[in-house]
């Protein structure tokens, strides 16, 4: 049998009958827009994240997007720092914003925002977009305080780490705002796009609420500021609220995929090997294993080994964003960013779901170490 990257059959089939009938009440009420539906699941999210302020959106991309032109509207205009290893919505918000993105290096261990990169001058630098790569923190309390040092905000990036923590407190819930997606395949994702804006500040909350309805801050049809149209609609909220309560089962059955993994690796001799190194987890913060991603010896012919074998992989993210033509004007070299350049080269994601049995991680262990044992020259 196959065996997919993610499997949201497996995850949704127990909850179906409760998705089926949420949704139909969003049909029956009429009320597909925003609503007391859309309002339910904002406070539920609020509460799971620990933030007074949760806004529902239109996707992640959407979040950051609301986010970062409210503090570029609203505050000083200038760089911001986040890193290339990461999906383009990071770095596309902040150009959309007016801001100005300045790449920063990863680590090449984690795959996380490398805070020994960061750079002592702070010249214009008005903000951070750290981004919670694969569903782990980046370390929140150095970042901070290298942050709160020198004037700049933190917008977290927590599209990949719904339900992660550092040090006991949610993603999302330490910088200025948390940014999720709700895209289908993230760990809690709906029937289609969606996003979630998360803060304690009730001034930034007023205004990323007015964003994602044109800049309409308190009288209909009178637009205070030019925005956009990020609303998020009644059925994914209705569907993403049968989903919450069950977000922390899931992701401690990511947790226990992605530990059987390693003893897997221990038993196969590939660790010892160095042949497979999956990517470090991080001290102070929780996995959610948004993504299951190794560091592996010959990553193209093990790829093509695996889905000859019918097993899904991927690459994220093949291409570092200094080196895409949307960032071309930066002039970067691709060694500019050697360890994401490195990461780029050398990972691969592998399947990891709720539901993922013990069995066909075997098959995929042995897979690559079949495919491994070869060598090179065959
Ligand atoms: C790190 C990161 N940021 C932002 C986004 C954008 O989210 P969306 O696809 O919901 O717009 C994603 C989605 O894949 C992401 O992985």
């Amino acid at each position: 049998m196959p065996i997919p990257l993610l499997d949201l059959q497996r995850v949704h089939r127990p909850l179906l009958d409760q998705m089926v009938a949420a949704v139909r009440q969003v049909l029956e009420s009429g009320q597909f827009i925003l609503g007391p539906g859309v309002a339910a699941f904002e406070e539920a999210a609020a509460s799971y994240l620990g933030v007074p302020h949760a806004i529902g959106v239109s996707s992640g991309t959407d979040a950051l997007r609301a986010t970062l032109s409210v503090l570029a509207m609203t505050g000083k205009k200038g760089t911001v720092l986040t890193t290339p290893y990461t999906f383009i919505a990071t770095a596309e918000a902040i150009s959309q914003a007016g801001l100005v993105p300045r790449f920063v290096d990863v680590d090449v261990h984690t795959g996380l925002l490398d805070l020994g990169a960061l750079p002592d001058e702070p010249e214009d630098i008005v903000g951070i977009v750290p981004v919670h790569l694969f569903g782990q923190c980046v370390p929140m309390d150095p970042l901070m305080e290298y942050a709160r040092a020198r004037g700049m905000w933190v917008v977290e990036d927590s599209a990949q780490s719904f339900g992660a923590t550092w040090k006991g407190v949610q993603s999302g819930a330490i910088g200025a705002a948390g940014c999720f997606s709700f895209f289908p395949s993230k760990n809690l994702g709906g029937a289609g796009d969606g996003g979630l804006v998360t803060t304690c500040d009730d001034e930034l909350a007023k205004y990323v609420r007015a964003s994602r309805a044109h800049g309409v801050l308190t009288r209909k049809y009178y637009s205070d500021f030019l925005s956009g149209n990020y609303r998020l609609d009644a059925l994914q909220a209705a569907i993403l609220s049968v989903k919450l309560p069950h977000i922390d089962e899931w992701n401690r059955a990511r947790l226990k995929v992605a530990d059987r993994y390693l003893e897997l690796w221990e038993e196969s001799g590939l660790l010892r090997k160095g042949l497979v190194r999956p990517l470090a987890r991080v001290e102070g913060s929780s996995h959610v294993f948004h993504q299951y991603v190794v560091r592996v010896a010959r990553r193209d012919v093990v790829a093509q080994a695996l889905s000859r074998a019918g097993i899904a992989c991927a690459v994220y993210y093949p291409a570092p964003l200094h080196v895409q033509d949307a960032f071309a004007y930066m002039g970067h070299e691709p060694e500019d960013f050697p360890a994401s350049m490195e990461l780029a080269r050398t990972t691969l994601a592998l399947p990891i779901f709720p539901g993922l049995t013990l069995a066909e991680q075997k098959e995929i262990v042995n897979c690559v170490a079949t495919c491994l044992r070869v060598p090179e020259s065959a």
